[in-house]
C-alpha cells in the first residue's frame, strides 16, 4: 500500500515538542510532501528555541524513517524571525525568512539597508555582505552563481547546463543545483536517472551528469507527483539541497533558478550565498522588461549582476544558412549597456540547441566542437572572469517595477 500523510501524521503523534504537545497539534508543521516513499516536510518555529527544537526535529526524522516503506525522511526546521533578532545560530537549522508569505522578502530586505541602488562591487565583497547577514557559504564549494530570468520558458535551464558544462571545459569542479522545485528540468536535461544515494541516512550524494555533481528534487519525487510547496517548504528543500549533500569540492556551483521575480525567488537569493547572477533574456522588449526585474531584483540583495546573456538571440536555417532575427536581435546587448553590466553573449535560436537539450544530450557535452559550444564557452570564460573579480557593477539606481 502506498504511503500517504496521515501515516506520516499518525508517526509523528508519538513525537513530542519541547512543551510535551504531540507535534501534529503544535500548529507548526508544514505541509508534509510524500512520494515514493521519500517524505519531506518542515517545522516552523520560533527563531528563539531552534536549539530546543532540534532534537524535536531528529525525532520526528527517525519516527518517520521507521515507517515501512519510507526510504528517505527530510525535515527541516524553519525559523520565524524575532522581532529585530537575527539569524539563529544552530547546526542544520533552515535560517530564518523572515514571516509568511509577501512580506518575507521585503522584510529582510528592509534589515539588510539594501536599496535599488548600486550594491558590492565585487563577488566577494557581495559574499561579505551576505555573511553579514548571516548567509553562510558551503564548505569546499568556491562560488555559487545563479542562472536567472524574470520569466519560464527563455532558456535558463538551457544556459545554466551548457554553460555548468562550458565551465567544466575551462577545468573548473562544477555542480549543478536545479532551484526549481515546482518544475525541476535538471534531471532530464542531464538524462539523470535513479535515486541519489545517502550517506548515513541523511546527507545526499549528488547524481553525474558528464562530470558534473547535480542535484534535483526532480530525483527524490515522482514526475507525476503535483508539488504543492508552501513557503516554509520551499526553503527546507533549497537548504537540504544545499547543505545536506555531499557537494565535495567545488570551484563554481551552477544554480538554476526557478523563473520570476517573486517572493520566492528572493528568498532563494537571500537564502543562497550567492557570488553572482547571470540573466537570461531573450531580444524581446517583454522579456527584457522582465530582465530588468531580474536584474533589479539581484541587486536588491545585494548580489553582482555577472552579466546577461540573449538567448534565441537570432535564427540560422539549417538547410539555407540564412541568418533572420526573429524577435528583433540586439536587444540584451543595449539593455546591458544601458543598466552597466556585461553582455555576454548570443546564443542562436537552433534546432541543435533544442533538440539535444529536450533529449538530455546538451550541445557542450555532445558537440564540443560544433558552433554552440563555442558560444557557450565565451560566456563561460566571461563568467570566470566576472568571478575573479571584474565584475563590473552598474551605477544607475534602477528602479523596482512593480
Ligand atoms: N537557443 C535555443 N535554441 C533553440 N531552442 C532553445 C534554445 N534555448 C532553449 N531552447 C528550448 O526552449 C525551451 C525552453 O527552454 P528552457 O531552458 O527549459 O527554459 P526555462 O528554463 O527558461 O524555462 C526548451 O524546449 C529548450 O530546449
Ligand atoms: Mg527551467
Amino acid at each position: 500500500m502506498a504511503l500517504n500523510k496521515s501515516e506520516v501524521l499518525a508517526s509523528l503523534a508519538a513525537v513530542a515538542s519541547p512543551s510535551g504537545e504531540p507535534l501534529p497539534r503544535t500548529g507548526a508543521l508544514s505541509d508534509i510532501v510524500v512520494g515514493d516513499g521519500k517524505v519531506f516536510f518542515s517545522i516552523t518555529v520560533d527563531a528563539a528555541s531552534v536549539q530546543a527544537w532540534e532534537p524535536v526535529r531528529q525525532r520526528a526524522e527517525a519516527a518517520v524513517k521507521a515507517l515501512p516503506g519510507v526510504t528517505s525522511a527530510m525535515v527541516a526546521l524553519t525559523a520565524e524571525r524575532a522581532a529585530g533578532g537575527g539569524p539563529p545560530p544552530g547546526a542544520g537549522v533552515a535560517r530564518p525568512q523572515g514571516g509568511r508569505g509577501g512580506q518575507a522578502g521585503a522584510k529582510v530586505v528592509a534589515q539588510s539597508g539594501a536599496g535599488p541602488g548600486p550594491g558590492p562591487t565585487s563577488p566577494a565583497a557581495a559574499a561579505a555582505a551576505q555573511r553579514a547577514h548571516g548567509v553562510t557559504g558551503i564548505p569546499g564549494v568556491g562560488a555559487i552563481i545563479a542562472v536567472a530570468s524574470g520569466k519560464g520558458g527563455v532558456g535558463k535551464s538551457t544556459t545554466a547546463v551548457n554553460l555548468a558544462l562550458a565551465l567544466r571545459d575551462l577545468g573548473l569542479r562544477i555542480g549543478v543545483l536545479d532551484a526549481n522545485i515546482y518544475g525541476p528540468s535538471i534531471p532530464k536535461l542531464f538524462a539523470i536517472k535513479g535515486r541519489p544515494q545517502t550517506i548515513g541516512g541523511t546527507r545526499l550524494v549528488p547524481m553525474d551528469g558528464y562530470g558534473l555533481k547535480v542535484m534535483s528534487i526532480g530525483f527524490l519525487i515522482e514526475e507525476e507527483t503535483p508539488m504543492i510547496w508552501r513557503g516554509p517548504m520551499v526553503m527546507s528543500a533549497l537548504t537540504q539541497m544545499l547543505r545536506e549533500v555531499e557537494w565535495g569540492k567545488l570551484d563554481v556551483m551552477v544554480v538554476d533558478m526557478p523563473p520570476g521575480t517573486g517572493d520566492a525567488q528572493l528568498t532563494m537569493a537571500q537564502q543562497v550565498p550567492l557570488a553572482g547572477a547571470v540573466i537570461v533574456s531573450t531580444p524581446q522588449d517583454l522579456a527584457l522588461i522582465d530582465a530588468r526585474r531580474g536584474i533589479a531584483m539581484f541587486r536588491r540583495v545585494n548580489v553582482p549582476v555577472l552579466g546577461i546573456v540573449e538567448n534565441m538571440s537570432y535564427f540560422l536555417c539549417p538547410q539555407c544558412g540564412t541568418r533572420t532575427d526573429i524577435f528583433g536581435h540586439g536587444g540584451a546587448r543595449r539593455e546591458a549597456e544601458r543598466l552597466g553590466v556585461p553582455f555576454l553573449g548570443e546564443v542562436p535560436l537552433h534546432m541543435e540547441i533544442r533538440e539535444k537539450s529536450d533529449a538530455g544530450l546538451p550541445v557542450v557535452a555532445t558537440v564540443p566542437d560544433g558552433p554552440h559550444a563555442a558560444i557557450y564557452r565565451g560566456i563561460a570564460a566571461r563568467v570566470r572572469d566576472g568571478l575573479a573579480g571584474g565584475a563590473r557593477r552598474a551605477a544607475p539606481r534602477i528602479v523596482i517595477e512593480a
